[in-house]
């Protein structure tokens, strides 16, 4: 009896499009095949680079058991349909550099990618990466003309991530019991809230003095400069891969996950037209509720503050583009 492939039907599997077959890019790729979360395209400008990865990672389909189907590609044709289009096309930063040096470069590369997406997948939902991640999720947003439920930045879920590990290990317990939250530009002026951190429950400020908490909120600022500078050729990939696929697994699984996210604010925490950390209940519609905590004035200061940066950001990419 002989088997052949069966016809391609109109399955109901999810699609993700992943542009950038870098580092992020193919790191995400394998997460969300291992998670069974969809079938996902992987598109990169390096014609062969994606292809190749796709294949590599087909290759370990059995091993791993997953069914999601990967392809590689240097067409964007074959983004059509998808769920969701994450993005991050980009230079990472080298030694020295700040995520905001990237501004130019970065920007045009994302405007490209966003025009060249939406044409294919009107409907997506957009999941940015490329830094700096709040500018760059802003000119998607702008470029694609989506709603603002429709397009997230991912860093915050990276950086609190971050927070809650240097917790975790400070206290000598189990990651996942502490709970960490860090609002604002992924950036220096990024803004982690130990008043919202516990460890089960447990307020940190009630665990470690004050000094052992400013040295973790220190490092968790730090913490994409000390890869990069460890790494010298590129910044973190494994972190923020699992980051965005937290995301895109909390969309296409419909959870409504509270989550730090880039968003689109309007009005909220008194600020307007940009997209910055705050929590964000995310399901199958994007962000579908952004949630205002309470705030010191302190902390609200120091909100405004880093809002402000990533405005003055926006206009020099704006500026960029012509
Ligand atoms: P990388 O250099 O490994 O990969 C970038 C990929 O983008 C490369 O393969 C390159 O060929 C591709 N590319 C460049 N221009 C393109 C275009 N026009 N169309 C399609 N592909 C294009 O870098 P990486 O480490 O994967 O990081 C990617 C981006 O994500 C960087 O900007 C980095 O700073 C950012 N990043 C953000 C976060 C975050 O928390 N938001 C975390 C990690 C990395
Ligand atoms: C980081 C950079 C790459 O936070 O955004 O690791």
């Amino acid at each position: 009896m002989e088997l052949s492939p069966t016809l391609p039907i109109n399955c109901t599997s999810f699609k993700v499009s992943i542009i950038g077959a870098g580092k992020v890019g193919s790191t995400l790729t394998q997460r969300i095949a291992e998670k069974n979360l969809a079938d996902v395209v992987l598109l990169d400008i390096i014609p062969g680079l994606p292809q190749a990865l796709a294949l590599d990672l087909m290759a370990a389909q059995g091993i791993e058991l997953h069914d999601s189907n990967i392809i590689g590609t240097n067409d964007y044709a074959d983004t059509a349909g998808s769920n969701i289009i994450v993005i991050t096309a980009g230079m990472a930063r080298k030694p020295n550099m700040s995520r905001d040096d990237l501004i130019q470069i970065n920007s045009k590369i994302v405007v490209e990618v966003a025009e060249q997406t939406i044409l294919h997948s009107p409907n997506a939902l957009y999941v940015v990466i490329t830094n700096p991640l709040d500018v760059m999720t802003y000119l998607v947003w702008k470029t694609t003309g989506l709603g603002t439920y429709q397009v997230m930045g991912m860093a915050g879920v990276l950086d609190s991530s971050r927070l809650q590990t240097f917790i975790a290990m400070k206290l000598g317990v189990y990651t996942a019991d502490v709970s960490a939250m860090v609002l604002g530009g992924h950036g220096d002026l990024m803004l982690p809230l130990p008043r919202y951190c516990t460890v089960t429950g447990v307020p940190i400020t009630e665990l470690m003095d004050e000094d052992s908490i400013n040295q973790i909120v220190e490092r968790t600022r730090n913490g994409g400069a000390e890869i990069v500078e460890l790494l010298k050729t590129g910044g973190a990939y494994f972190a923020p891969a699992s980051s965005a696929c937290i995301m895109v697994e909390a969309i296409l699984r419909n959870q409504s996950r509270l989550l730090p996210a880039a968003a689109y604010l309007q009005g909220e925490y008194g600020l307007n037209d940009l997209f910055l950390g705050v929590p964000c209940r995310i399901g199958c519609r994007g962000v579908e509720k952004i949630l205002e905590v309470d705030l010191t004035p302190a902390e609200r200061e120091s909100l405004h503050i880093s809002a402000e940066s990533v405005r003055q950001n926006i206009k020099l990419a704006l500026a960029s583009l012509g």
